[in-house]
């Protein structure tokens, strides 16, 4: 074969690549995509998608699929730094991404806390959690991640049902610099404006639905 009919099935193939296959969302969730590298994600995710609260691995499942897929391209650009995560996206491709997004955004998750919880705020971290502190200009959580902290559409993320590990670690991340990936630079703002105990307390606040539960 000539070196230039080489080239030119080397072309076709890298055209004909993301076509080559139909992705399979939940055959990625449970057995890994393509490359090996792109491990299965329910070894971490857990078998329901729900997270593995123990270890700090988040929830994916109900998360929307076009935050999901966002996340994925994140890590993979480096607007998102994290060792685990970034080399798993690299070795997913954009069908993949796609279809893996797809697949976990429609796995049930647990029922979003009660709406309640909107009214009360006796207590310094509920008010902050929904009021905000207009004297730090920080607007209340719930203003942008919803009602109990459910999540709106598919730009604000639910923060109910994740780890609070999980949760504190984001907002860390924002401060140190390591995730830089929020549009208009909603979360970073935010997040600098918490002192240190407040993202503990706040991580714990939204990590359990039973806090608001035992309220009246
Ligand atoms: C070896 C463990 C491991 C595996 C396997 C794994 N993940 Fe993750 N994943 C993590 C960790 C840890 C985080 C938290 C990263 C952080 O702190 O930023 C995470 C975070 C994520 C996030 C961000 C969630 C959010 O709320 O922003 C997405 C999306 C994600 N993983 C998708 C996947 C997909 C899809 C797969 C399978 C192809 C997968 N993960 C496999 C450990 C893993
Ligand atoms: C002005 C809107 C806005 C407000 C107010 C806000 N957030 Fe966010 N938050 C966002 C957006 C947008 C994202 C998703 C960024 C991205 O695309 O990665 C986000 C993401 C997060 C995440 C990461 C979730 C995940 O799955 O990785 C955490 C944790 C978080 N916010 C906590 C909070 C807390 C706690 C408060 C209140 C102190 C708060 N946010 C207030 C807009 C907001």
């Amino acid at each position: 074969m000539n070196p230039l009919s080489r080239v030119a099935i080397g072309s076709l193939l890298i055209l004909a690549g993301p076509l080559a296959h139909a992705a399979d969302g939940q055959a990625i969730f449970n057995r890994g995509g393509q490359n090996p590298a792109a491990m299965a994600c329910m070894g971490c995710h857990g078998v329901d998608g729900k997270g593995i609260a123990a270890a700090g691995f988040p929830r994916l499942a109900g998360l929307p699929a076009g935050y999901l897929a966002k996340q994925l391209r994140d890590f993979r650009q480096g607007s998102r730094k994290q060792a685990v995560m970034e080399p798993l996206a690299k070795a997913l491709d954009e069908a993949e991404i796609d279809a893996v997004s797809h697949y976990l955004a429609q796995l049930p998750a647990d029922p979003a806390p009660d709406l309640r919880r909107q009214q009360i705020a006796t207590d310094p971290l509920t008010r902050l959690a929904l009021y905000g502190d207009w004297g730090r200009q920080l607007p209340g959580c719930v203003q942008c991640h919803g009602p109990g902290g459910s999540g709106v559409g598919e730009h604000f993320p639910p923060l109910a049902g994740q780890p609070a590990a999980y949760l504190a670690a984001q907002l860390q991340a924002w401060r140190i610099g390591t995730r830089s990936n929020d549009p208009n630079q909603l979360m970073v703002n935010v997040a600098k404006a918490l002192s240190d105990s407040e993202v503990e307390a706040l991580a714990g606040y939204f990590a359990q639905p039973a806090h608001q539960e035992a309220r009246p």
